[in-house]
């Protein structure tokens, strides 16, 4: 017999591998195969090494799609910014659980832009140091690369922190969602879904070559897939 684990799939493209010449068009196509939430990565060149954007392209981002877009901060003083990124149209907001001194603080913060607000770890970073905001978190993003760049090969050791965050929410009965960034691709949806990730960021498997629209929707049917579970 198949039974379907109960979950909701979401797959969440990261512009980061788009072309931004034509960012409009890739991000409209990438929703037609299904996507629902559009991941950008912002970097400040600090505490990764790496820059990309801030809220000028989130602002042009909102003009052309109705997806929600989930803007994760990979910067040094995310307090400083969450409000331009609110006004720009962000619709969720993350914030690294490595940069935040007042991590309870932040999140409310996010929260009274009226944005979902979501804390990520680090590959390095337990999910024990989570436990005193959980039950304010929409979301945990658990990096499953070191952040900074796309089209990186996933470190299958952070699986297990997907398994124990699900633990975790049963146990304590937190609404909390499950996102999972970096090298998610056709080998390694499988895993992630099985070990209880519902919120899919995928940046080269979607947008690094061919049509966004064909491997979204490519995507998304390999995740639905490991949601069957034979028993
Ligand atoms: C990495 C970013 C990711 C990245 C994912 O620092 O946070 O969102 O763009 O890209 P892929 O899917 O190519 O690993
Ligand atoms: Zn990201």
């Amino acid at each position: 017999m198949v039974e379907f684990l109960k979950v909701s799939i979401e797959l969440a493209p990261s512009i980061l591998a788009a072309d931004f010449a034509r960012l409009g068009e890739q991000v409209c196509s990438a929703g037609q195969g299904g996507a629902s939430v559009i991941h950008v990565d912002i970097m400040d060149g600090h505490f990764v090494p790496n820059l990309t954007l801030g809220p000028p392209v989130v602002k042009s981002l909102r003009k052309v799609t109705a997806l929600p877009l989930d803007c994760h901060l990979m910067i040094e003083n995310p307090d400083e910014f969450i409000p331009a990124f609110a006004d720009a149209g962000a619709n969720w907001m993350s914030v690294h659980q490595e940069v935040c001194l007042h991590l309870n603080r932040t999140l409310h913060l996010i929260k009274s832009h009226g944005c979902l607000a979501g804390v990520v770890i680090n590959p390095a970073t337990p999910v024990s140091t989570l436990e005193e905001v959980l039950d304010i978190a929409d979301y945990v993003l658990v990096m499953s690369v070191n952040p900074g760049f796309g089209a990186q090969k996933f470190i299958p050791s952070t699986l297990h922190k997907m398994r124990r965050l699900a633990e975790i929410r049963s146990q304590r009965g937190l609404n909390f969602r499950i996102e999972v960034d970096g090298g998610v691709a056709h080998d390694t949806v499988a895993d992630v879904v099985r070990a209880g990730a519902e919120i899919l960021v995928a940046g080269n498997a979607v947008f690094g070559s061919g049509d966004p629209k064909k491997n979204a929707q490519e995507l998304l049917q390999a995740a639905m897939e490991a949601t069957m579970v034979r028993v």
